[in-house]
């Protein structure tokens, strides 16, 4: 077996959990949690566990980093925080989600345990594609979104940056969902939503002009 490649996740919390065993799946290694949360530094199992500042002093070249935390708008900005090349990024795929050869994953994406990514679609930077989600065909979802677990995304569907869909909402083909909106759990979406919206119900109705930003 050759050198397992290793990666730095930061922030460790549920959501992490599912990561790690999407990262261990794939046959690579956690050498480091880093979290805000701790102010302490601790070493056990192997595994560094400290603040988030401390990268700086353990990436190495060969070293991977995936930023392991749910919200959208954090994410982004632990992202600018750290001003990594993208490239350091690593795109987690558990290893029983099914992916079209034809389609393509982004940096620091992470596709969950089930999940289906079907053909031509395309997924940005950063995203969460959840346990047992379907993407289907001609999909976009830009950089930072996040599709719950057992969402259903038609063909052609559009995800605009930063915008969370809620677990379980289905979307019908061809619609195109703003930036940063949020998508209730169980929505079923048949018309755009603009950007900075909140929607929920059959069919998906307006509730808040806000959104995720
Ligand atoms: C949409 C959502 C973000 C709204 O949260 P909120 O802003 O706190 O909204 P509230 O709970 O105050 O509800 C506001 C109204 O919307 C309704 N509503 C909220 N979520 C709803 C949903 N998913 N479906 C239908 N109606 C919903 C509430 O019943 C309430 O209606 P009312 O004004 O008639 O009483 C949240 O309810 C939701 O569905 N989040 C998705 C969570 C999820 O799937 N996470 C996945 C993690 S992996």
């Amino acid at each position: 077996m050759g050198i397992l490649e290793r990666i730095i996740l930061i922030g460790d919390s549920g959501h992490s959990k599912v990561i790690e065993d999407s990262i261990r799946s794939q046959n690579r290694v956690i050498i480091a949690k880093l979290d805000d949360k701790y102010n302490k530094n601790t070493y056990e199992h192997q595994v560094f566990k400290g603040p988030i500042h401390l990268i700086k002093e353990i990436l190495e070249d060969d070293v991977m980093v995936v930023i392991a935390i749910g919200s959208n708008s954090v994410r982004k900005q632990i992202v600018e925080r750290l001003a990594l090349p993208k490239e350091k990024y690593a795109k987690v795929i558990h290893n029983s989600a099914i992916i079209s050869n034809s389609s393509n994953i982004g940096f620091g994406t992470v596709v969950m345990p089930g999940a289906v990514v079907n053909a031509d679609v395309s997924i940005g930077n950063h995203t969460i594609i959840n346990t047992n989600s379907v993407i289907e065909h001609d999909c976009v979802i830009e950089d930072f979104a996040h599709v719950s677990p057992a969402t259903i995304l038609t063909g052609n569907v559009k995800v605009g940056e930063g915008s969370h869909i809620g677990a379980g909402a289905t979307v019908i083909p061809g619609i195109e969902i703003g930036a940063w909106t949020n998508i209730g759990a169980g929505s079923a979406v048949i018309s755009n939503i603009e950007s900075n919206t909140t929607v929920v119900g059959v069919p998906a109705r307006l509730i808040e002009k806000e959104g995720l930003a």
